[in-house]
């Protein structure tokens, strides 16, 4: 038995395929296109690992998927791959249409295809598990009541629109066609090996390289952040107990304003690495133009998975935040390696 993993040389993905191979649970094929976000240095413990297969490919390539459900026969297929980052869908919104909709229907006709070669009993063990964001759910006022599973899909981004269309599909097989399906609808991440474009390893970075620490607007927008560890452990919880056809919202019950995580992270690096004038790194913190369409607020009520699935969240912010520090403190190499050449563009496009 094995599992296909798209996606696997990013943040999410790589975090997934390196805690299941730790857990003993089945080889993995870990299909990625390799885009600027994707970084086989994420999957560097795996070198030498035979239960670990890198095929570098994309998921718009239908026949390639076939070739592989037919070559490895997983029991499951769980589908990371997109363009994830909300500012470059707003200068450049086409590879998101491209990868996050027709990738995922490229993705659901292969296992469609796929689903009418396997026996009763293999039938009924396939898994489609479609990872996705709190984003389809659109902006929460304060006091608006966190998203529940029910909630109207209102998509603001590019991102987020490409994620609504590719839940709608994913829905829309299991309905028609009655394939195997699962999606997961995650808060926000951070932890090990995410690329410093998003806000929590920009500002480590940033602080530590003595540059300015972006706050977009007035810094109130509130994220639920989750540590990347426990949205791994969910999802293989939804894989294993998570009813067929049902999503299931994924969230750490941690909403913080983007200027309190700033200031959080700069407390925890003025202990961990102080800055050499002795000032804090708050004093790096700068306001800056604010995102178009920026969304306010994001909320998770993850009752629903605690029930039916029996997961909850083992990080606090707090324990999550001081581990992901730490993890940049000692993987230096891994951040000036990811942060020279195409970075630099982007930050220039978008900063300056
Ligand atoms: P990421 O951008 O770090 O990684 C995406 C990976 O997908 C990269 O390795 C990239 O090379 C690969 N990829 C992109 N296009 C591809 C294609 N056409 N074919 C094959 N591979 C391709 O993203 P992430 O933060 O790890 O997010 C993973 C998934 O989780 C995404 O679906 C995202 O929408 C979802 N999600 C992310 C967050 C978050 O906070 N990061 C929160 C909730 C949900
Ligand atoms: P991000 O990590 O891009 O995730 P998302 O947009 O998917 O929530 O951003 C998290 C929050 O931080 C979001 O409200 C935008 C804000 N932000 C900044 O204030 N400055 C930055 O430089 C970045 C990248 C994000």
């Amino acid at each position: 038995m094995t599992i296909l993993v798209t996606g696997g040389a990013g943040f999410i993905g790589a975090n997934f395929v390196i805690d299941w191979l730790t857990a003993g649970l089945e080889p993995v094929v870990n299909l990625d296109k390799l885009t600027y976000a994707g970084n086989l240095e994420n999957l560097a413990s795996l070198k030498g690992n035979n239960r670990h297969v890198f095929v570098r490919g994309d998921i718009c390539d239908q026949g390639l998927i076939e070739k592989l459900l037919t070559e490895h026969k997983p029991r499951a297929l769980i589908n990371f791959a997109a363009e994830s980052h909300v500012d470059r869908s707003i200068h450049a919104p086409e590879d998101f249409i491209q990868t996050n909709m027709v990738g995922t229907f490229r993705l659901l006709e292969a296992a469609r295809a796929y689903m009418n070669t396997l026996s009763d009993a293999e039938k009924a063990a396939f898994r489609f598990l479609h990872v996705s964001t709190d984003e389809v759910y659109g902006s929460l006022s304060p006091t608006d009541p966190a998203f529940t599973e029910t909630k109207r899909y209102e998509p603001n981004s590019p991102y987020s629109a490409s994620k609504a269309a590719s839940d709608h599909l994913v829905r829309a097989y299991h309905h028609t066609y009655k394939l195997p399906v699962l999606t997961t609808n995650c808060s926000n991440n951070y932890g090990p090996y995410q690329f410093p474009e998003k806000l929590i390893p920009l500002i480590i970075h940033n602080a530590l390289a003595g540059k300015d620490l972006p706050i977009y607007g007035d810094g109130q927008q509130v994220r639920d952040w989750l540590y990347v560890g426990d949205h791994c452990s969910a999802i293989r919880a939804v894989l294993e107990r998570g009813h067929l056809g049902e999503v299931y919202n994924i969230g750490g019950n941690n909403e913080r304003a983007n200027l309190d995580t700033v200031k959080s992270l700069c407390a925890i690096l003025d202990k961990e690495r102080p800055r050499a004038d002795g000032k804090p790194y708050s004093a790096q913190m700068t306001f800056v133009k604010d995102r178009p369409g920026h969304d306010r607020r994001y909320a998770i009520d993850a009752r629903k998975i605690l029930n039916e699935v029996g997961w909850r969240p083992a990080e606090t912010p707090d324990s999550g935040f001081a581990k992901t520090v730490a993890w940049y403190l000692a993987n230096d190499a891994w951040v000036k390696n990811i942060t020279s050449g195409a970075y630099r563009d982007w930050v220039a496009k978008q900063y300056q």
